[in-house]
């Protein structure tokens, strides 16, 4: 009982979580990860899988080394978003670790490809840019970062699928207008600035209506060379 007071009072949950159920005192919530990120899943859904709202993200299988950068992102404020700043301002990163890779374990399926109005021809540009970029305006292609599937890859490169397309066009305007940065050298910023209004729709366009692959787990790291150097995923 001591113990379970010096445990509540150092708010960590890291000891809390390696203690068996038969620990808890009689009458508490379980103390599990899933009850922990009740605070969270308001906007990302109970498995990170995104709710309606077209502007909050899905977590769900994202690499936990890429959500990890992001929380600690949002607590020292290299990326903007108010109630996301104040809910982790205060959090130990300890406590930042366990959400990101409970997150990054849920495997919730991807949801319906997002209905567009765009016309085909955008779409078609969003393929091309998202499959080959464009050398002469030294676009590299989404894909060799992101995968051949756009599924990622460990530790620091998140898949681009399951997203909608505000939120898509919203975090390429972040990084054009340096409200979102990543570590340095940060390579979407560099990617992103090389980009048009009309490529950002197109590409986010695209990024929605693809199908949900069979397999949605980031690839291994190291699985491919990148065409650049990317701080968020060392070598
Ligand atoms: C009020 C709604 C809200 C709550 C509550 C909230 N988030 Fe978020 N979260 C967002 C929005 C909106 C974004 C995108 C913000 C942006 O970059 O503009 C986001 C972004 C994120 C990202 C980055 C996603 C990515 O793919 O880059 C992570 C990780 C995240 N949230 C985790 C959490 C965790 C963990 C909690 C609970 C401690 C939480 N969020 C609570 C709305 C919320
Ligand atoms: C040189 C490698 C590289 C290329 C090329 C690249 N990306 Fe990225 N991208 C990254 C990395 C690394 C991150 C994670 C950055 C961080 O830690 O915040 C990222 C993150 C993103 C995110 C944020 C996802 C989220 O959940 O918030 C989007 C959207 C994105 N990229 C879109 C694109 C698009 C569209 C293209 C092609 C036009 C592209 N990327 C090309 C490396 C790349």
């Amino acid at each position: 009982m001591l113990l379970r007071v010096i445990i509540i009072g150092l708010g960590l949950g890291f000891f809390a979580l390696t203690f068996p159920v038969s620990a808890q005192a009689p009458g508490q919530p379980p103390d599990t990860m899933a009850a922990r990120v009740e605070a969270c899943t308001p906007c990302h859904g109970n498995q990170g899988q995104g709710t309606s709202d077209v502007y909050f993200p899905r977590l769900a299988g994202k690499p936990a080394g890429y959500l990890y950068n992001q929380l600690l992102a949002f607590k020292n404020g290299r990326r903007k978003y108010p109630p996301m700043n104040y809910l982790l301002e205060y959090l130990g990163d300890p406590y930042l670790q366990e959400m990101a890779d409970y997150f990054a374990e849920q495997r919730p399926p991807l949801p319906a490809p997002a209905a567009n109005d765009v016309s085909k021809e955008v779409l078609q540009h969003g393929q091309t840019l998202v499959g080959r970029g464009d050398p002469a305006r030294q676009i590299p292609a989404c894909g060799s970062c992101h995968g051949p599937g756009l599924t990622g890859m460990e530790p620091g490169i998140p898949g681009l699928l399951g997203l909608r397309p505000n939120y898509i066009s919203s975090q390429l305007g972040a990084w054009r207008y340096g409200t979102r940065t990543a570590k340095s050298p940060d390579c979407m910023q560099q990617v992103a600035a090389r980009l048009t209004e009309a490529d950002v729709t197109a590409v986010a366009a695209y990024l929605a209506n693809r199908p949900a692959p069979v397999a949605i787990a980031p690839a291994p790291k190291g699985a491919y060379v990148l065409p650049f150097a990317c701080g968020s995923e060392p070598d």
